[in-house]
């Protein structure tokens, strides 16, 4: 191989080698990956629920994908998202606020225990969860 050949081939794999990995992994490349941009006021709770649910429970807007407990899109909002109907989104809010501050048959191993968050958390998360339930 001619050693302009070798530069240029060389060159090329470098730029493969930065290009490709860049181009995958952009505009994610953390733990949360393919997290969905939330609007400002659950910007926390989708912190949140990615730290201390994520790693049971998969929600698409978190960008979580847990499999040992239910996937909280389908079983909170089978129909799909709730695209900001107030009654809607009040009802889940009080459901998954009573998850996380009772737990789930907590008693139970196994199961979903409760008073993993404080208060003020648990409201951050059960807002951003009741608001973006069933977008996956
Ligand atoms: C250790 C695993 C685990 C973690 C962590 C966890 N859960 Fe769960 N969760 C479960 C399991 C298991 C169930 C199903 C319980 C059952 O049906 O007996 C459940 C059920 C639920 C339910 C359904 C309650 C209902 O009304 O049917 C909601 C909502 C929920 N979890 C929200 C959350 C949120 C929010 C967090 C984070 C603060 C969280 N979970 C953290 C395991 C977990």
């Amino acid at each position: 191989m001619s050693k302009r050949t070798f530069i240029v081939f060389g060159g090329l794999v470098v730029v493969l080698a930065v290009l490709i990995p860049w181009l995958v992994f952009g505009s994610k490349g953390d733990a949360t990956a393919g997290a969905q941009d939330v609007p400002a006021n659950l910007k926390s709770g989708q912190e949140l629920f990615q730290v201390n649910c994520g790693n049971c429970h998969t929600l698409y807007a978190a960008g979580t994908d847990g499999n040992y407990a239910p996937d909280l899109d389908e079983l909170l909002a089978p129909n799909g998202p709730p695209e900001g109907d107030k009654d809607t989104i009040k009802a889940t809010e009080g459901r998954v606020l009573n998850a996380v501050e009772n737990g789930v048959n907590g008693d139970t191993p196994g199961r979903m225990p409760g008073g993993i968050l404080n208060e003020e958390q648990a409201k951050e998360v059960a807002a951003f969860v009741a608001a973006t339930a069933g977008e996956g």
